[in-house]
């Protein structure tokens, strides 16, 4: 497997041409490293390359952007690393090295290293492969710790013991759901045993990285996956610890075989599997997360949770600081939230226009969102009932249409007004001034002229005298 040969996928990209020549001139070890190559192997398109130099990275990129007339390069001389873009393509350079990191602190101690010491420092085996760029070994395949095996076993594995890969950077603990996540793969059981004895260790990760790991997860296309592995290995708990306790939270007598946490995953999985938008996914995961606060048992009827999506929208303003998630999402959320049981109660004959519209003005342009959270928020085993709900909010939505177009229609004037068909045929405030005034309307709406004051202005010439006649 390790002398697969790259060679003519690398062929369309000229830009690793020219890189390989630089190399060789350089007399420097040359390789494109990590998610390319793992994506590549996994079909997965991917504009940003990965490239390890053994020697002086930040001179390399240096050199090869001024070759490509590139002027804009970043460096980041404390991480050893740089990056620009090239033709669609986000390339970063990074310098083998030997790094540890410190038990107490996130950061690393860097030394410069070989090939071989560099792989032995990176997170997974699917992420240790790199292919040569040296001219003389173009496009072969370094596969010291099997990572091709593991992408085709679909399995995430270390290339180290566990503990030590995950103490030099414990990160990679919601890297592992995280991949798990995206790539639908395994997560091998030594990793996963780490994980769960490691997790306190992720209270050193700045809050930052772990956020952007989360997002990533609920990014993926089955976001399940990824909360199941958080919840089982006990990461939840330090990360999120209010989805952590919607676990073993038991939901209606009927429901019992699913708890809140369990319900939760399947309501996400469900916008997923509709939305990309990340803030409605966020939305499914905490829609029900004051339950655990407001259970109470109520003879004869099962569990209630009676106040949980106000109560669960007052929770977002500290979970959003605290996770540092973007604030200007936060009102987004707990309109989802506070809003989430609306549509239902409104699905009988009897509910006003009035009950409507105040649905409509306080969901505002969010209301399709409301809709796909509240369709994805039935998770019941029977497909009769699925339907039957589903159809329910058919129902609703159908109900706020007529009541738009009814308002509409109110607001809707003629663009010839009152006081001019008034000022025009010489005649006082009457009836008169009104049916003229809904035979423009009329014209309008049947289409026979175009809503605008010029036409409604000839067309109110036209038909004047017919009126005035009548009433002489
Ligand atoms: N890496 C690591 N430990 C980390 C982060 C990254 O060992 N905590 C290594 C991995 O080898 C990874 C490479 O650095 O492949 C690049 O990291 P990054 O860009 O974050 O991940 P990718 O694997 O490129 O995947 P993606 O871009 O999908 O996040």
């Amino acid at each position: 497997m390790a002398e697969t040969s790259f060679e003519n996928l690398l062929g369309k990209y000229q830009i690793l041409q020219i890189a390989s020549k630089i190399a060789d001139e350089r007399k420097e070890e040359f390789f494109l490293i990590g998610g390319f190559v793992r994506d590549t192997l996994l079909k997965r398109e991917r504009n940003e390359m990965d490239f390890l130099v053994v020697g002086d990275a930040l001179a390399f990129a240096t050199e090869l952007s001024k070759t490509l007339g590139v002027d804009k390069l970043t460096v980041y001389k404390n991480f050893g690393t740089a990056h620009f873009n090239y033709s669609n393509l986000f390339l970063e350079f990074v310098g083998a090295r030997k790094e540890s990191y410190s038990r107490n602190s996130r950061n690393p101690k860097v030394e410069r290293g070989t090939l071989d010491d560099d792989l032995n420092r990176r997170d997974f085996t699917i992420n240790c492969l790199a292919i040569s760029l040296n001219q003389s070994s173009f496009g072969k395949l370094i596969d010291k710790f099997n990572g091709v095996e593991d992408i085709n076993q679909k399995i995430i594995r270390t290339p180290l013991d566990p503990a030590k890969t995950f103490d030099d950077d414990p990160l990679r603990i919601m890297r592992a759901f995280r991949f798990a996540a995206q790539l639908n793969f395994e997560i091998e059981s030594s990793v996963f045993n780490a994980t769960k004895e490691m997790a306190e260790r992720l209270r050193i990760v700045s809050q930052e990285r772990t956020t952007d790991e989360f997002l990533k997860i609920l990014a993926s296309p089955k976001p399940s996956i990824g909360l199941k592995l958080l919840f089982e290995s006990g990461v939840m708990k330090v990360i999120f610890p209010e989805i952590a306790n919607l676990g073993g939270v038991e939901q209606r007598k009927e429901y019992h075989h699913k708890d809140v946490f369990q319900h939760t995953c399947i309501v996400v999985d469900n916008v997923a599997s509709t939305s990309d938008n990340l803030w409605l996914r966020f939305a499914a995961l905490v829609h029900d997360i004051a339950k655990p606060q407001t259970k109470k048992f109520i003879e004869g009827i099962g569990w209630s949770f009676h106040g949980h999506e106000e109560l669960g929208a007052r929770m977002m303003k500290s979970i959003f600081t605290r996770m540092k998630l973007p604030l200007t999402k936060q009102e987004y959320i707990e309109k989802l939230i506070r809003l989430h049981l609306r549509p239902i109660a409104l699905v009988d004959e009897q509910v006003t226009d009035s009950a409507i519209r105040r649905l409509i003005v306080s969901a505002g342009e969010d209301l399709d969102d409301l809709i796909v959270l509240c369709r994805a928020d039935i998770t019941s085993k029977n497909p009769a009932k699925v339907n039957r709900y589903l159809e329910n909010y058919n129902i609703v939505m159908q109900k706020v249409q007529d009541v738009r177009e009814k308002d509409q229609l109110r607001a809707f004037q003629s663009p010839v007004r009152g006081e001019e068909i008034m000022r025009v045929c010489n005649i006082p405030p009457s009836k008169l001034v009104g049916d003229i005034k809904t035979a423009i309307e009329d014209a309008i709406l049947d289409g026979k002229i175009g809503n605008n004051y010029e036409e409604a202005y000839e067309y109110f010439l036209k038909v004047k005298d017919h009126f005035l006649k009548d009433h002489k």
